[in-house]
């Protein structure tokens, strides 16, 4: 297995001097290629905080993070954004789609940006329609869409550039129960089948129990971590529960 991010001691401070908040105080880990890991803590425990850092939206005080063996911090504005465009792939809570595009239109503007030709592109958006279920929606736009046919759209729009790493902040927080199991479903046919790496966010232990991986992350440090093995999924679920319930007062957050 090849490790896919190294995270060495990061540290990140908001603010200075006495109004400074330290959102993370020391972490370290690291994910190997074709994992799905779920990221779990209380609210305000730095879930956020350290999923902008890995997007290269933010930079840490202190320590190194490396993705596919490049240390990112080295890399200039243009480089930077060059190599989130070629190597990541996001997937928030609020969608992010822009409303005067179609569903097609939107998920292969980064290809169409990529400047990868038409018939790449159209073979690409049906594969990953198809992945999705929303191949009957394509010439639909944004307004005309439920919650989880958009998050499946952006879900779609973020892997169809096959990124080396999914990073996904709360997918599900907005979604009904039924277009929470969908996606999560395909996030997992993705990482069983095309060996997807995917870091998720999530306060719900039930979209946590798709993972093989859970980090839990608590006052800034990673706290302890929970593997699925050979656990099916109902016991893994309520082996997260357990290790929830551990959180004390911060449990009413999580669940
Ligand atoms: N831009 C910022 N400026 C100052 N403080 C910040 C900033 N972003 C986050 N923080 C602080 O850092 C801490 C961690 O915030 P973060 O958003 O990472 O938490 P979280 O684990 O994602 O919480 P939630 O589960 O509620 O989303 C909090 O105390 C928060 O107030
Ligand atoms: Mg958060």
């Amino acid at each position: 297995m090849k490790t896919l991010l190294n995270v060495q001691n990061i540290q990140k401070t908001f603010g200075k001097g006495a109004n400074s908040v330290t959102a993370l105080h020391d972490v370290t880990f690291s994910i190997e290629e074709g994992e799905f890991v779920g990221i779990m803590g209380p609210s305000g425990a730095g879930k956020s905080t350290l999923l902008n850092l890995l997007a290269t939206i933010d930079t840490p005080t202190a320590g190194s993070i490396q993705i596919e063996n490049v240390e990112i911090q080295t890399l200039k504005e243009n480089a930077l954004a060059d190599f989130r465009r070629e190597h990541l792939g996001f997937i928030f809570q609020d969608y992010n789609l822009l409303d005067s595009l179609t569903v097609q239109e939107n998920i292969l503007l980064p290809l169409a940006i990529a400047k990868v030709d038409r018939a790449t592109i159209q073979q690409r958006v049906l594969e990953i329609a198809q992945l999705f279920h929303i191949e009957d929606l394509l010439h639909k736009y944004p307004v005309q869409l439920s919650g989880g046919q958009k998050q499946r759209t952006a879900a779609a729009r973020a892997l169809i550039t096959k990124p080396a790493m999914i990073l996904a902040d709360e997918p599900t927080g907005a979604l009904d129960s039924k277009s929470a199991t969908d996606l999560l479903q395909s996030l997992e046919a993705l990482n069983e089948n095309q060996k997807a790496t995917i870091m998720m966010v999530t306060h719900d232990a039930y979209a946590a129990s798709f993972c093989n991986r859970i980090l839990f992350i608590q006052d800034g440090i990673v706290s302890t971590e929970i593997l699925k093995g050979q656990q099916t999924r109902k016991q893994f679920f309520q082996r997260i529960l357990e290790e929830v319930a551990t959180f004390g007062g911060g449990a009413r957050d999580i669940i």
